[in-house]
């Protein structure tokens, strides 16, 4: 098969669709793979090594869409490359269509087949290619709590780790997802006393089981939440409701029990957050402050460590890429029952539910 890799032109979108090392898995197996020139510069891969890998060059995303049958990229497609794909053309990338109309017309329009990596789900209900994002996003909000805490940036001025005979930050991890622990992990690892609720008793004793004395576990519920507001210094919200908006858990009343200078990371901002003051923001503003809380809601963390996200993204996504150069996307599916979950827009049909719904539209408008 074909396979193309542009580079992402959505705003601050460092990552890449590919490795040089799936480009070589690919090219083993007699595939064909066309990367446009400077495709993988932000994440550490440049042009010489995609041609050393097997891949060839070319030098604008034109030529890429033009010459292939599959294309695998990172983010949604945005205005501009809407008409660059054809019909019956393969496009295997994170699309979130139901939050987006426009893009969902459009690629019901160019007749493509749209398979989405939101979606493609295991028989468990977990979503391989969503979870290394999470793993991202989480250990990052501890990264970047920690960094907002400072002073100059209009944090508390606390150091998360204290120092000897000084105590460490109150960290508060609301759910304790794949979000949650990795932000506990981080937390925990630089010697901060922290706390994660959750309302699944089973993923609370998990961790429980897994971390170090200094995390603790409690139910989340408000009267819960109320308490720890008034001593954490840093609050990373990680809710999922799968396919729902993130219920407020901290409402604008609540800011008042905190101190001036504490920092929400609302890492839920994707879902619309789980902080009602939440709103997205982008890694060139990050930051703003309410009632005297730090708000760090940026809606692509992983976008600013593409080093690391495109690595643990192209991990997951390279055995599906392989099925489906191998089969065709027909045959793949019909074989992988988590591949044909990601189906979302097949020649301008939409077959995923969720979408319909969120479009009030019927099944008669495909
Ligand atoms: N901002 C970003 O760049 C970025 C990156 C990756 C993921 N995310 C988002 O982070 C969020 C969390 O993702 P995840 O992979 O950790 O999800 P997950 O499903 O692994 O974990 C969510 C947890 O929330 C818990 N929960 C639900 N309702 C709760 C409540 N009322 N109180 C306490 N806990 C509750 C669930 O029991 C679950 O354990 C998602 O919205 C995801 O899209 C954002």
């Amino acid at each position: 098969m074909k396979i193309g890799i542009p580079k992402e032109i959505k705003n601050n979108e460092n990552r890449v669709g590919m490795t040089p090392a799936g480009v070589l898995e690919l090219s083993k197996k007699g595939h064909e793979v066309f990367v446009q020139s400077t495709a993988g510069d932000c994440s550490g891969f440049d042009d010489k090594d995609y041609h050393a890998a097997g891949a060839t060059i070319l030098p604008s995303i034109d030529r890429v869409y033009e010459a292939s049958e599959m294309i695998v990229k990172v983010k949604e497609p945005i205005e501009q490359e809407y008409s660059l794909i054809k019909e019956n053309q393969i496009v295997f990338t994170y699309f979130h269509f139901a939050s987006n109309q426009n893009l969902t017309e459009a690629m019901m329009n160019n007749k493509s087949v749209c398979i989405a990596y939101e979606t493609v789900e295991d028989d468990d209900g977990t979503l391989p290619l969503l979870t290394p994002m999470s793993e991202v996003a989480g250990r990052m909000a501890i990264q970047q709590g920690a960094k907002y805490l400072e002073k100059p940036v209009k944090g508390k001025g606390l150091l998360l780790g204290g120092v000897p005979g000084v105590p460490p930050g109150k960290v508060l991890v609301l759910g304790a997802g794949t979000v949650g622990i990795q932000a506990a992990k981080m937390a925990a690892g630089l010697g901060a006393q922290v706390t994660v609720l959750d309302v699944n008793m089973n993923k609370l004793r998990y961790v429980n089981d897994i971390m170090p004395s200094h995390v603790v576990t409690e139910f989340s519920n408000e009267y819960n939440i109320r308490k720890h507001l008034q001593t954490s210094d840093l609050v990373v919200g990680g809710i999922l409701i799968t396919g729902a908006k993130a219920p407020k858990l901290i409402t604008r009343d609540m800011l008042k029990l905190m101190q001036p200078g504490a920092v929400i990371v609302d890492v839920a901002v994707d879902q619309g957050g789980c902080v009602e003051t939440t709103r997205p923001t982008t890694h060139e503003d990050p930051a703003y402050i309410i009632d005297g809380v730090v708000h760090y809601c940026v809606a692509n963390m992983p976008g600013a460590v593409p080093y690391t996200s495109t690595l643990a993204l192209t991990n997951v996504t390279l055995p599906y890429v392989l099925n489906l150069a191998e089969n065709g996307w027909e045959n793949a599916c019909e074989k992988n029952n988590s591949l044909a979950k990601g189906l979302n827009i097949v020649k301008g049909t939409i077959v995923c539910e969720p979408i319909l719904a969120a479009f009030d539209w019927n099944k008669s408008f495909a």
